[in-house]
């Protein structure tokens, strides 16, 4: 696979423009010259905003895994496809060839097969970062299966809600996980979450930790001896090109997770070809990303960007810092890693620590730095770029969302000069637009708005599971004509954009999205609780973190708070996991509404800011006074 043919920024420029003049065009000649095709399609592009409908190379007929495995066994088979590092960094380090990685997937699939799994259906994915999450995902896509990954740090109530929502037939997991110096009891979990799900009929499980757990008869099996037991080589199942590959879900602002549906072909050709240019990959690099396989950067940038182009790609199963502050940069010397992708929260993170952490590796081979997740803080920026990059290394800082599909926005290593907190300029092939309050597009430079995406582009989600009308009200409808990422920007003065964060109730903390409503209701669940409102607040290691402002219900009992508060976050916990939990809750007499009783939060958001000489006019406001007495006890 080649890389877009540009040197200069003028001449990215000119290859920009030919995206836009003739999009099919452009589209149609990478798919032709990278991919293996069982059948070429009769159409690059159709589509209609107004249902939304979006579909791309009708007609042909692939699999994403000849794709990603097949086609490599004969060029490059002996070379490593996974490189998995285990959290313990006395236990070896995994090479799985493209041979060895062949073999795998093939018996994996059969064993699906086996256990009853067809074309179409369903499979939730629940485990650790251990190179079956990898082969399982691949599997399913050999055989046409849908694959679900719920990332294993969600709760019971999370998992099932997924497993329900898309009524999965069969869920993988592990016994168990190591994270850092504990381990977790994945399969616990997975058994109180099926108490409430009918679909499920297998469980597979893989065994990593060699816990004593058991099996519920009839539906729980171990994997490992169906693995060796089952034939090596599995006829690949062929897919239109509109057929869906997996389904993963994401926090809306209201309402259940939205099950975003990636379907085969556009979404291979989209996260096959930006991996290529983004990363300025080369034949003998060793690529890693930090993200889990349960995210959405894991799915296109762990899996099958990196193995659609051959290359090798490292899965970490540990923590930063485990066993010390050092591991990244210990793993990044012992495996000579050419590009590092990770998230900002985690720079943060290490850059707290002592710098002797990273300055005691040999970081000499790393040649291009990524970041993704969130917007990325100038300090943060600069720590990476001084020393971890030393100066001499370009950070692409990536822009997406797991319903792009893949990187939308993000300099071009050694093309695109970088400027801190800016993801720089949109790929080509990439058509944005920012609009004002009155839904009209901003033209020109030095402005900013919300961020929309007016052409499609092969890696967009098809829909939301079950609910194509969900769809369209979040995508669709805000504008015409255009999808509406959620996101403000702006564009500076040369074209760069810069991501200003959210503009609805979502919050990123720590990288993950996390939808305000369902932590509400999660808190709004303890019986002491009348009612809830949570914002972001900014925090110097997880760029946000969470404020709880909240209600109790009049008992005439005194409550001791910091139980109520443990008793939150543990109802948090189990409801959604841990990294939902509270930084603070406050407790409050009331909350301010508007008239129509719709709570202000742009108000509790200014008080979590501190920026308390801006609240705007409150005289309108419901309940005044109830702002004045909130800001007296702020935490
Ligand atoms: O707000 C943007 C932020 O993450 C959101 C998407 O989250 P998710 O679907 O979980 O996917 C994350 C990994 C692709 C976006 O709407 N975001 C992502 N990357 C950046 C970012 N914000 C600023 N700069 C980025 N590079």
């Amino acid at each position: 696979m080649s890389n877009y043919h540009v040197k200069t920024l003028e001449e990215y420029f000119q290859l920009y423009r030919k995206s836009v003049r003739n999009p099919e065009l452009f589209w149609e000649e990478i798919a032709e010259e990278h991919f293996v095709w069982r059948k070429k399609w009769d159409t690059v592009l159709e589509y209609d905003f107004s249902k939304p409908e979006f579909k791309w190379f009708e007609g042909a007929k692939l699999n994403i895994t000849e794709n990603c495995i097949d086609r490599h066994i004969h060029i490059r088979g002996d070379k490593t496809a996974i490189l998995f590092e285990p959290n313990n960094p006395d236990e070896e380090a995994e090479h799985i060839s493209y041979k060895e990685l062949h073999k795998r997937v093939c018996k994996f699939a059969n064993v699906l097969k086996e256990q009853g799994i067809k074309k179409g259906d369903r499979v939730c994915i629940y485990l650790p970062m251990i190179p079956e999450l990898a082969i399982s995902i691949l599997a399913c896509a050999r055989i046409g299966a849908v694959h679900s990954v719920v990332f294993a740090g969600f709760s019971s109530t999370a998992l099932a809600t997924r497993i329900n929502d898309c009524e999965a037939k069969m869920v993988i997991t592990s016994d168990g996980s190591y994270r850092g110096a504990k381990t977790i009891d994945l399969k616990s979990i997975v058994d109180e979450a099926l108490e409430s799900c009918s679909s499920i009929e297998t469980v597979l499980v893989a065994k990593r930790i060699h816990s004593d757990i058991e099996l519920k008869e009839g539906r729980d099996k171990w994997l490992q001896p169906l693995l060796e037991e089952a034939y090596q080589d599995c006829v690949p199942e062929i897919m239109d090109a509109e057929d869906p590959l997996f389904i993963l879900y994401t926090s809306g602002s209201t309402g259940s997770p939205k099950g975003m549906l990636h379907t085969t072909a556009g979404y291979m050709v989209y996260t096959a070809y930006t991996f290529k240019n983004v990363f300025n990959y080369k034949e003998n690099d060793i690529y890693w990303c930090t993200a889990d396989i349960g995210w959405i950067t894991g799915h296109s940038y762990i899996v099958y960007g990196p193995l659609a182009n051959g290359a090798t790609t490292v899965m970490f199963e540990g923590v930063p810092s485990y066993p010390d502050f050092g591991r990244f940069w210990e793993i990044v010397e012992k495996h000579k890693i050419t590009q590092f992708y990770t998230a900002p929260t985690a720079i943060r993170a290490l850059a707290k620590e002592n710098l002797d952490f990273v300055d005691s590796h040999d970081l000499s081979s790393l040649k291009v730095l990524g970041t993704v997740g969130e917007p990325i803080n100038e300090e943060a920026w600069h720590w990476y770029n001084d020393n971890v990059g030393k100066k001499k290394n370009p950070i692409v800082d990536t822009w997406w969302q797991t319903e792009t599909g893949g990187i939308m926005i993000s300099p071009l290593p050694y093309l695109t000069p970088t400027k801190p907190t800016y993801a720089t300029l949109p790929l080509p092939g990439i058509q944005l637009a920012l609009i004002d309050e009155n839904g009209k597009e901003i033209k020109g430079n030095q402005v900013d708005g919300r961020l929309c995406v007016k052409y499609p582009w092969p890696s967009m989600a098809r829909s939301i599971w079950g609910n194509h009308q969900r769809y369209k009200e979040t995508y669709f409808s805000a504008y015409d004509n255009m999808y509406f990422t959620g996101d403000g920007a702006l564009r500076d003065e040369v074209g760069y954009y810069r991501i200003t964060g959210r503009v609805d109730d979502v919050i990123i903390v720590s990288g993950h999205n996390l939808g305000t409503a369902p932590i509400e209701d999660s808190v709004n669940e303890h019986p002491a609780v009348a009612e809830s409102a949570i914002v972001g607040f900014p925090h110097d290691v997880k760029g946000n973190a969470l404020y709880g402002y909240v209600i109790l219900k009049e008992t005439g009992e005194e409550r001791n708070q910091d139980n109520l508060r443990k008793e939150i976050n543990q109802i948090i916990t189990e409801h959604i996991g841990p990294i939902a939990k509270l930084d603070k809750i406050q407790f409050v007499e009331g909350l301010p509404k508007t008239r129509s009783g719709k709570i202000m939060r742009r108000i509790l958001r200014k008080i979590a800011h501190n920026e308390l000489d801006n609240l705007g006019d409150v005289s309108t406001l419901l309940n005044p006074e109830v702002v004045q007495n909130i800001i007296k006890e702020r935490l």
